[in-house]
């Protein structure tokens, strides 16, 4: 691999709050090195169609704080064939770019990992989503500020349901993870959390529920992840409580995208600004196919693929925090 001069930037896949205060991290940390910088709109939709801005110290200024990504995200089809990733590595090219950083979750890693192993080009992997479902990092970006719009969210419906005697059902985001589901359930105070690495089972969730009401509990919430596998959505899973205990009132609230917008919280803001710098500086140094992640407080880096690959694992303490909790 040559000298890195001129580095691209872009955010692929869902958004999360963060993603901007990671772009201007990656920037002025381009800028600092005396390195271009050059963001890519729309993901790799955007290389393939070589939707390209010059991106300097100065034009990123007073987007730290701001939710979603000046940069735009997306879903692409078309890099996923040899023919997208052909016409995106000649954008590269035509433009002398000589890297790249892609902030998002796993879909945006894969993409980065296969461009890598096609045309030898150097990648490097930002973790930015709200679902947190990353190896080789204790927080993507942009988890913590959905955990806290959830809490809140989880909060107001709470002052409802208690004024009417209700149990709600309220589902949150996570794809196939609990994580957003099992902090901000424990975080919120839910009777129960229903989470895909857990399956409670039904007939539990009852039970729970009976023991609630007889110890003198009139409201209750429960957290689902829509990932959850109780072969029931949630939709389904008021339906069936309803049917088997007539004596609950209860509603649904789904939160849905809220949770991926907003004001990134200062823990989001200061986990992007450490994480681009390190990404830029592995980039230089020649370091490429890795994602910068965080554990223990520590910078650290991690195999791109294994990234994607490692699997995620839940916090079973905080299942039996949560378990005590809803005594
Ligand atoms: O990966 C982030 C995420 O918000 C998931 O939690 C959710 O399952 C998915 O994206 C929703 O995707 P879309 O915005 O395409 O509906």
């Amino acid at each position: 691999m040559g000298k890195i001069n001129k580095i691209a930037v872009m955010t692929s896949g869902g958004d999360s709050p963060g993603m901007n205060a990671a772009i201007r991290s990656v920037v002025r940390t381009c800028a600092y090195y005396s390195k271009e910088c050059i963001g890519v709109y729309r993901g790799y939709q955007g290389m393939i169609e070589g939707d390209f801005t010059t991106l300097t110290a100065r034009n990123i200024n007073n987007i730290i704080n701001k939710g979603g990504t000046i940069l735009k995200s997306a879903r692409s089809d078309e890099f996923r064939t040899p023919e997208g990733r052909k016409k995106a590595f000649k954008q590269l090219k035509d433009n002398n770019i000589d890297g790249l950083v892609v902030i998002g979750g796993d879909g945006s890693f894969t993409g980065g990992v296969v461009f890598n192993k096609e045309y030898n080009f150097p990648v490097i992997g930002i973790p930015g989503t709200i679902d947190n479902d990353i190896f080789g990092t204790s927080h993507t970006i942009g988890y913590d500020t959905a955990l806290n719009t959830a809490v809140d969210a989880i909060d107001k419906i709470r002052d409802t349901a208690s004024s009417h005697n209700r149990l709600f059902f309220v589902e949150v985001m996570g794809r196939d993870a609990g994580f957003i589901a099992l902090n901000a359930g424990v975080g919120a105070g839910a009777e129960e959390i229903l989470i895909p690495e857990e399956n409670l089972g039904l007939d539990r969730l009852l039970e729970s529920l009976v023991k609630s009401r007889k110890s003198g509990k009139s409201s209750s919430i429960v957290v689902v992840a829509e990932g959850d596998k109780s072969g029931k959505n949630v939709f389904e899973l008021a339906e069936y409580v309803e049917e088997n205990m007539p004596e609950y009132d209860v509603r649904v609230s789904v939160l849905g995208h809220m949770q991926r917008g907003g004001t990134p919280s200062c823990f989001d803001r200061v986990l992007a600004s450490r994480l681009g710098v390190k990404a830029i500086e592995m980039i230089i140094e020649n370091k490429t196919n890795l994602m910068i992640g965080l554990k223990n407080n520590t910078v650290i880096t991690t195999d791109l693929e294994e990234a994607i690959t490692g699997g995620h694992e839940i916090n079973k303490e905080l299942l039996r925090v949560s378990d005590i909790m809803s005594t």
